[in-house]
């Protein structure tokens, strides 16, 4: 049996009820909301969280939200910042219009009352997202979603490990919010890393985390998670790739392999390393794809991933907006 993260998410809104779900399939409830801006903090040189809040129908949509899922923004008619605010390497590209929608999955979502809130950890690297930067409380927002399928948790699993890859860790830290509360015998433990401690989509001064620390970051702290932290310059944390980091540890603790499942997302080569990892451990194993998306529905095609059909030979094309984002590693053919 395979469980569902709707039922998890029901749990955090206290007046939905708590439901199994046995399928992979997206939330049947979908579309277009309007969400209004609570905050957007600047959290690092590139990387900013914002703040939403759903009323009403988004409201309902977004409270069955499930880690790994995401939801497209209209960022066309946001405000650019002013130039003087406007990073030299994007001083170009930002003046081009913003004609398709931008996917985004969320980092934390809550339910209160006839309320869902959600928060986003972006990193500004073109027109929408530097747009993005602009938005104040008060602002609205319109969000299509929540689309995709989102991660789950197989049967028998007593060990969940994250392997997050810069900005891959967003929707980890909310699959870690969710394992600890809604699965509390599921060990988890986190791995975080990028090229250099700047990159990482983190509050706080990695380096002196990691040299007090020695490993863990506040972001899976606080919900009881273990993290180590890898950097390909060693300015924080392990020094070197973080796949590298995950197989030393493994190496060493030795866990049992029928009971773990890997959860990764972040760039490509590093998911196929991780789908690397688990072929040769014989660990069940999830990645979450990121493809340019034009609809994000299923309709224009643009996101196609190469995937061996039914575990033969024999590749198919299938959507990472509708089929992912969050794919059986043994299922994707990595070029
Ligand atoms: C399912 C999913 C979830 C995502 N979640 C987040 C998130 O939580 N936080 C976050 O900051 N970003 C996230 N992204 C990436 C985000 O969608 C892009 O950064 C966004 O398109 C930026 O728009 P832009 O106009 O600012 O830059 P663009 O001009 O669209 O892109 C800037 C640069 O990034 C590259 N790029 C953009 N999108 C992708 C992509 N999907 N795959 C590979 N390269 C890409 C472009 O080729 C270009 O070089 C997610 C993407 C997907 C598919
Ligand atoms: S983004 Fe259009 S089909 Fe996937």
């Amino acid at each position: 049996m395979v469980l569902r993260f709707s039922k998890v998410c029901f749990r955090h809104a206290e007046s939905l009820s708590v439901k199994v779900m046995s399928e992979k399939k997206s939330s049947p409830v979908k579309g277009p909301f309007c969400a209004a801006v609570r905050s957007n903090k600047r959290i690092g040189e590139r990387f900013y969280r914002l703040g939403l809040e759903f009323t009403g129908a988004g409201a309902t949509a977004f409270g069955r939200f499930r880690p790994g899922q995401f939801a497209e923004f209209d960022l066309s008619a946001v405000a650019l910042p002013p130039r003087e605010k406007i990073p030299e390497d994007l001083a170009d590209v930002c003046q081009r219009n913003i004609l398709l929608r931008r996917p985004f999955a969320f980092v934390d979502v809550s339910a209160e009352k006839n309320k869902t809130f959600a928060e986003l950890l972006y990193s500004v690297v073109g027109p929408a997202s530097l747009r993005m930067t602009t938005l104040a409380a008060g602002d609205s927002v319109n969000v299509m979603g929540p689309l995709g399928n989102g991660f789950w948790v197989p049967d028998g699993k007593k060990r969940a490990f994250l392997i997050c890859g810069g900005m891959g860790a967003p929707p980890l830290q909310i699959l870690a919010k969710v394992l600890t509360k809604d699965f509390p015998d599921i060990e988890v433990i986190a791995f975080a890393g990028a090229k250099t401690a700047k990159d990482l989509p983190f509050e706080g001064r990695l380096d002196e985390i990691s040299q007090q620390l020695g490993f863990s970051l506040p972001e899976f702290a606080k919900y009881g998670v273990n993290s180590q932290l890898a950097t390909d310059d060693g300015s924080a944390g392990f020094k070197g790739m973080v796949t590298d980091c995950f197989k030393q540890w493994f190496d060493k603790a030795n866990p049992a392999r029928e009971r773990s499942v890997i959860y990764a997302c972040g760039p490509e080569q590093m998911l196929a390393k991780v789908a690397e990892i688990a072929k040769e451990k014989n660990i069940d194993c999830q990645i979450s794809m990121e493809r340019r998306m034009a609809c994000g529905i299923g309709i224009c095609q643009s996101c196609a991933i190469l995937c061996r059909a039914n575990g033969s030979n024999e590749t198919v094309y299938k959507l990472c907006c509708e089929d992912g984002p969050v794919f059986d590693s043994k299922e994707v053919v990595f070029n």
